[in-house]
């Protein structure tokens, strides 16, 4: 890990101040947006805006209609449900599980899911507020017990198709039926959870869950959109009053806008470069690792591979376009100022089965796509 953190920090200096400026006021501005005009001009995700209230994303849809056909079916607009409307246990329920004398159960009754823990003697029962995840890896469940939010202690797991214990709970015997409920979460984490998987979970500088609405839509990377909405409706078309990424550079795109979310480099070397298996699922942070990727350059933004409205493809042949607009198909093909980087010797197609391998990640039982572009050598461990 020492090697990688060094190495880190090297491509950090190389890369000149950009590393200096995150996290610093001056980063946080957006370019490309009128920014004494447009109020949203200093929006990301997951930050308080206060006094612009939110349309929803029923609202965006009467206008954009193709964005929102497409994001609807993501996972990520999916990335949190309300337990009665979720999918995964509305197919999968009753869920079962057993560790030690602890019995876990959880069922739908009407329009509610419970999730119920016994030890042989008692039971705590408490309806799922929260399923978080889709399920694509697993779904974790959040309720409310005593007046704080939990986190289950069992969660979802697509492969196995039924229950285990949560990513980063112990594993072992609980030791009371209180304990063997799940974890209680401070408010931090509970902001956290609710920050990144559902939309408008904080306004007027305070938390409201309640008011939260699930899974990340439209204005979870947007901003809130009432006064465009009310602008646009006007047909006042003077300021669009909303937040458009389009203007950010790469870096920003990556680092801080999707970072927010799926962790940035920063955001990773900060929590002590989170050594071990668990930064696979940090792509923003492998990307910046990658030896001769640029961050600052278009082509290796989040949104040059991926369009956020849209499904993730899952074909590998349709990011052999994106690896070579900067690659060689072959050596012999003549080098322009766009096209410059190496030819692979060994393959001409299907660049990423190889150089993004999938990595598993035992505790969420599943294979994550490694955005550490590299050369991968067999027996070589992956590097962290
Ligand atoms: C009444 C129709 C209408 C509704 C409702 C609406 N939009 Fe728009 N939106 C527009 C139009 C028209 C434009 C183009 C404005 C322009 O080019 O100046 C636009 C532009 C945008 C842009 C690009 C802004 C820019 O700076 O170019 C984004 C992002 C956007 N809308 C998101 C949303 C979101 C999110 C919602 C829901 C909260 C929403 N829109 C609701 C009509 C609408
Ligand atoms: C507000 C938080 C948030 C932001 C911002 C965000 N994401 Fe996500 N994203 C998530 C969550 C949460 C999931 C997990 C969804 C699930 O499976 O439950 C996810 C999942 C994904 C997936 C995987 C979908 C799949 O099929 O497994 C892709 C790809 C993705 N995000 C790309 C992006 C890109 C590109 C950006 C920036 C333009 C971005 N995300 C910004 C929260 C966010
Ligand atoms: C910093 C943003 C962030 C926070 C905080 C966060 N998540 Fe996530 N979560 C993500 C992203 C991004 C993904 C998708 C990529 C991945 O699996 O790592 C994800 C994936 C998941 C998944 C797997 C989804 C699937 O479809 O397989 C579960 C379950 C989950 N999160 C639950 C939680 C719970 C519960 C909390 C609070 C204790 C939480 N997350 C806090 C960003 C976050
Ligand atoms: C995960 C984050 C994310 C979510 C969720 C999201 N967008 Fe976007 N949106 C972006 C990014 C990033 C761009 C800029 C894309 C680019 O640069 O290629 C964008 C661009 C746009 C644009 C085009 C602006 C232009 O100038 O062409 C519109 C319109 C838009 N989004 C509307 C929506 C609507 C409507 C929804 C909900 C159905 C939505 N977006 C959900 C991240 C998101
Ligand atoms: C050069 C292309 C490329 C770039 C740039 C890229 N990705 Fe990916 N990404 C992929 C490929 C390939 C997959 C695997 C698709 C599959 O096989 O399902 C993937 C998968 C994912 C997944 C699904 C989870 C997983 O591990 O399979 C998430 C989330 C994701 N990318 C987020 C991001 C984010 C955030 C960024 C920006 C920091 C980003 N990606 C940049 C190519 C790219
Ligand atoms: C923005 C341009 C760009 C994109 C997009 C890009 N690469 Fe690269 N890649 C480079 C450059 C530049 C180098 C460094 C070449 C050198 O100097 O040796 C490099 C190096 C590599 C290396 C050698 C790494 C090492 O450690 O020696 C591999 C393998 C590679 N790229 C594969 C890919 C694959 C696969 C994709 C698509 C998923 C991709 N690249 C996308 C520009 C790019
Ligand atoms: C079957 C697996 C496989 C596929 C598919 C593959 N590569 Fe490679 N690639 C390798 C291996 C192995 C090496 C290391 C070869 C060596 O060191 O002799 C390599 C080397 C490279 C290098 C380093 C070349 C240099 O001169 O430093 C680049 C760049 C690269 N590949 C890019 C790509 C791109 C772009 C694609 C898709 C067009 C691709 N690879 C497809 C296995 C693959």
């Amino acid at each position: 890990m020492r090697g990688s953190v060094k190495r880190s920090l090297t491509l950090c200096f190389l890369l000149g101040s950009a590393c200096a400026y995150f996290g610093s006021p001056l980063f946080v501005s957006g370019r490309g947006q009128s920014g004494a005009k447009n109020p949203l001009s200093k929006w990301r995700p997951a930050r308080d805006y206060s006094g612009v209230g939110y349309a929803g994303a029923a609202a965006c849809a009467q206008c954009h209609a193709k964005e929102s056909r497409t994001q609807a079916a993501t996972p990520m607009a999916h990335a949190a449900e309300a337990g009665a409307a979720c999918e995964v246990l509305k197919s999968r329920a009753p869920l079962t599980f057993t560790n030690g004398a602890y019995t876990y159960r959880i069922t739908r009754e009407g329009e509610r899911a419970v999730y119920t823990v016994g030890d042989g003697v008692s039971t705590i029962s408490e309806p799922v507020l929260f399923c978080f995840g889709q399920g694509v890896a697993g779904q974790t469940y959040i309720f409310q017990h005593r007046g704080a939010y939990y986190e289950s202690r069992v969660s979802y797991f697509q492969e196995s198709k039924g229950l285990d214990i949560t990513i980063l709970h112990p594993r072992g015997v609980p030791a009371s039926l209180e304990d063997a409920l799940g974890r209680p979460m401070s408010r931090e984490a509970t902001q956290g959870c609710f920050n990144c998987h559902t939309t408008a979970a904080v306004g007027d500088s305070r938390q409201q869950f309640e008011r939260a609405s699930p899974g990340v839509s439209c204005e979870a990377c947007h901003g809130p959109g009432e006064r465009h909405v009310a602008a646009m409706r006007a047909k006042d078309l003077s300021d669009p009053k909303i937040f458009d990424p389009t203007g950010l550079g790469a870096i920003e795109l990556s680092q801080e806008f999707c970072g927010a979310c799926h962790q940035s480099f920063d955001t990773v070397m900060s929590l002590g470069g989170q050594g071990g298996a668990a930064n696979i699922r940090f792509q923003p942070y492998r990307i910046y690792n990658s030896r001769g990727h640029l961050v600052d350059d278009p082509r290796m933004s989040c949104v040059a591979c991926h369009d956020p409205h849209e499904e993730l493809r899952h074909d590998a042949a349709y990011y052999d376009s994106k690896c070579l607009a900067c690659h060689l198909s072959t050596a012999g093909e003549l080098k322009t100022r766009a096209r410059s980087a190496p030819a692979c010797p060994v393959a001409t197609k299907q660049c990423a089965t190889c150089h993004m391998p999938k990595v598993e990640l035992p505790e969420m039982h599943y294979r994550f796509t490694d955005h550490w572009i590299r050369i991968v050598k067999p027996g070589d461990a992956v590097p962290r």
